[in-house]
């Protein structure tokens, strides 16, 4: 069986080394971390995000704070609170939880946070640095950090040698992903649905990274033996088991089938989701770090 990498303990071990960075910063310069997050609409699953994502600032010592817009909010007005907070030195970054309703131009606003202060890594000047190689002075986007850092608690900083299958390539996750991978000398393949036999494909994997969106696809014989699984997916699925019109989450992977097969995998829940929200506040602190001129914390 599978060692199952605890995401949960890996999270708390950032949120622990950011918190201690938080108050040391504070303490020299007498300046917290503020995370400023902006939603739009009434999406509960939204709400559920930000509310921990708040929560989770204010552990870290952070000044958190909240603009809840409603859902007839212009694409205008939104733009000049985004412009505010990119003026505000009091803010270090800026998360505009998507997805937004449909009516905003969501990449406009996305791209119009300042680099320094974009802690969803989404921005292109960040999106570019990873992609040459620049992963020092920018801010990598929060879950494919977080997933190669489970990725390199298993197998250290260098993954030379070593075969890595990411599935999926959106710019939210699987083409940073790919890119961080093939940064730590991994030889990466980015595989997609227009890809033949991906089965096979995927058994030639060190290292499989599922980013698809699709309940356990991934099955026991995509799986090289003793590969490292990273599942990124998040799935709600019927779950009768528990009661009548009840539902679980899944990932990507059909876990107890791959876990057989595999030496580590993460669970979902409890795997890659729980360093979504860790590497968001350790960006906000790196972020305040630089706007100090501060060298920053690594994690
Ligand atoms: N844990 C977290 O915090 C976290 C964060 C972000 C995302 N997620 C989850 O990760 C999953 C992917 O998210 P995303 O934003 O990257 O999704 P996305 O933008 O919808 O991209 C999905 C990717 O999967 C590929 N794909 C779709 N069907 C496929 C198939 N049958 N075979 C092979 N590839 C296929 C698509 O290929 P094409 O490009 O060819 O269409 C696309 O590149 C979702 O379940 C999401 O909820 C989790």
């Amino acid at each position: 069986m599978a060692f199952v990498i605890d995401g949960k303990e890996a999270a708390a071990s950032v949120i622990s080394a950011v918190t201690e960075a938080s108050v040391s910063l504070e303490g020299k310069t007498g300046i917290k971390p503020g995370l400023a997050v902006v939603i739009v609409g009434e999406d509960p699953a939204s709400h559920a995000y930000v509310n921990s994502k708040g929560k989770m600032a204010k552990q870290c010592g952070f000044n958190s704070i909240q603009h809840t817009l409603p859902e007839e909010t212009t694409q205008e007005e939104l733009q000049a609170l985004v412009d505010t907070l990119n003026a505000d030195l009091a803010v270090h970054g800026i998360l505009v939880q998507l997805p937004l309703p449909k009516h905003f131009d969501s990449d406009a606003i996305i791209q119009s946070i300042l680099p320094e202060k974009d802690v969803d890594g989404l921005n292109i000047a960040n999106a570019g640095k990873i992609a040459t190689g620049d992963l020092d002075t920018g801010l990598i986007s929060c879950t494919p950090a977080g997933s190669m850092l489970l990725v390199k608690r298993v197998h250290g900083e260098d993954l030379s040698g070593l075969n890595a299958v990411v599935i999926g390539r959106s710019n939210l996750f699987g083409k940073p992903m790919g890119l961080l991978l093939l940064a730590a000398n991994a030889t990466v393949t980015m595989a997609h649905s227009r890809t033949k036999d991906l089965a096979s494909v995927c058994r030639n994997a060190d290292i499989l990274v599922a980013a698809v969106g699709r309940a356990e696809m991934v099955k026991r014989d995509w799986v090289k033996p003793g590969a490292t699984v990273i599942d990124v997916g998040i799935n709600r699925v019927p779950a009768p088991e528990k009661g009548e019109g009840k539902t679980k989450l899944v990932g990507d992977v059909a876990f107890v089938e791959a876990s057989e097969v595999a030496a580590s995998i993460t669970p979902v829940p409890g795997g890659v989701g729980p360093m979504t929200i860790a590497m968001l506040m350790a960006n906000t602190v790196i972020a305040a770090h630089r706007a100090c001129s501060l060298p920053v914390p690594k994690f």
